[in-house]
């Protein structure tokens, strides 16, 4: 059942190593330090408009759950946290409180907490046409549609045809009116398939690639047979690669996630072009607990994230967007190989 795939999907994520061996890349990118900032730290503006919503923190709790009951009570500390500081939330999949009205509060309890600060809903590629169904259940301001060829290969009861997704994602965009998120979910999207989803019509893509959550790590801990998993435990795209890609291959607004960690990481993907950066395995143990928890891990994000605007320079997010980076290592060398000029962020001013 769709149900106790959810509550062990959350257990195992709580309770085991479900990380990439592999890192974001974002070590290999450096934000130069001003020794004369010219900035006052308590004036720095956060700010972003994002989507049609002003988010006070450039940040996204990404999807990570609902069709439990054990999921009501996530959602509500998460929808309670992120009112209050006026930031971003992704549920997890809607499928279940759709095929299954019993689970629908699971969902509902969310904008129930937060009347004014930004929902994302979430379907399924292979379900896209539960999406009016989705975004009439929580009245979300956009819809991610998920896509995650890696989980579905390795879970047992995957769906692996994934023929037909372009057509199915052109209709949802053409038909919805609030905007639709093309968002990976720990694998990473590259410049030629983020070019797809811009011209198919979406309005924002999420990259969520490697260095963070692993689904086939996830996969792994609930299959008889975990060798297909361990195998490809890390594959993917590196998070910093795929955002650097995203932002190059497309017009789009990008959310920069996967395995980012901190508003330092945050601060270096926004840097490069994105719009906010997205987590979620981080938030886990802290939405369990309560909404007081999720609050103080947004803050400390928020102060991280500020910290590094003050050390650099820029008083705004446009600002950092102009400030000057560094990329070295094994992320220049991908980026080389996909003749992707690196040296124009440490040429900025
Ligand atoms: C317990 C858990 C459940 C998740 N469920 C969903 C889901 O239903 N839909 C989805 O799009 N992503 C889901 N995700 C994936 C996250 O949104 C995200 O793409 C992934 O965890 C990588 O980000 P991270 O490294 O910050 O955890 C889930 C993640 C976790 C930890």
């Amino acid at each position: 059942m769709i149900s106790d795939r959810k509550l062990a999907h959350l257990e195992i994520c709580k309770n085991e190593d479900v990380e990439h061996h592999r890192t974001t890349g974002f070590e290999d990118i450096e934000l130069v330090h001003r020794t004369l900032p010219e900035v006052n730290f308590e004036e720095i503006d956060t700010s972003i408009n994002f989507l049609g919503k002003t988010l006070d923190t450039p940040l996204i709790i990404s999807a990570i759950t609902g069709g439990h009951e054990a999921s009501k009570q996530i959602n509500e500390n998460i929808a309670i946290a992120i009112e209050n500081t006026n930031i971003a939330m992704g549920v997890g999949s809607q499928r279940a409180g759709i095929t299954n009205e019993e689970l629908t509060e699971t969902f509902t309890i969310v904008r129930d907490h937060a009347r004014k600060a930004m929902i994302i809903g979430n379907i399924g590629a292979p379900q896209v046409e539960y999406a009016p169904k989705a975004i009439e259940m929580l009245d979300c301001d956009a819809l991610a549609i998920h896509l995650n060829p890696l989980q579905e290969i390795i879970q047992p009861e995957g769906d692996v045809d994934a023929k037909g997704y372009v057509d199915s994602i052109r209709n949802i965009c053409e038909t919805t009116d609030i905007p639709i998120i093309a968002k990976e979910t720990g694998a990473g999207i590259d410049g030629r398939d983020a070019k797809i989803l811009e011209e198919i019509g979406v309005d924002a893509i999420d990259v969520q690639g490697v260095g963070g959550t692993s689904w086939a790590a996830v996969e792994t801990y609930r299959s008889e047979n975990p060798s297909l998993g361990n195998l490809f435990w890390d594959w993917g795209i590196p998070t910093a690669v795929s955002t650097i890609e995203t932002i190059e291959a497309t017009q789009l607004p990008v959310i920069s996630s996967g395995g980012i960690r901190n508003g330092l990481e945050a601060a270096k993907a926004i840097s490069l072009g994105a719009s906010c950066a997205g987590m979620a395995l981080p938030f886990l143990k802290h939405a369990y607990a309560n909404p007081e928890k999720v609050e103080e891990k947004i803050n400390q994000f928020t102060r991280e994230l500020k910290t590094a605007m003050f050390l650099v320079g820029a008083s705004n997010i446009e600002e950092l967007k102009q400030k000057r980076l560094i990329i070295t290592g094994k992320t220049r060398e991908i980026l080389t190989q996909l003749n992707i000029d690196t040296t124009k962020y440490a040429r900025r001013i």
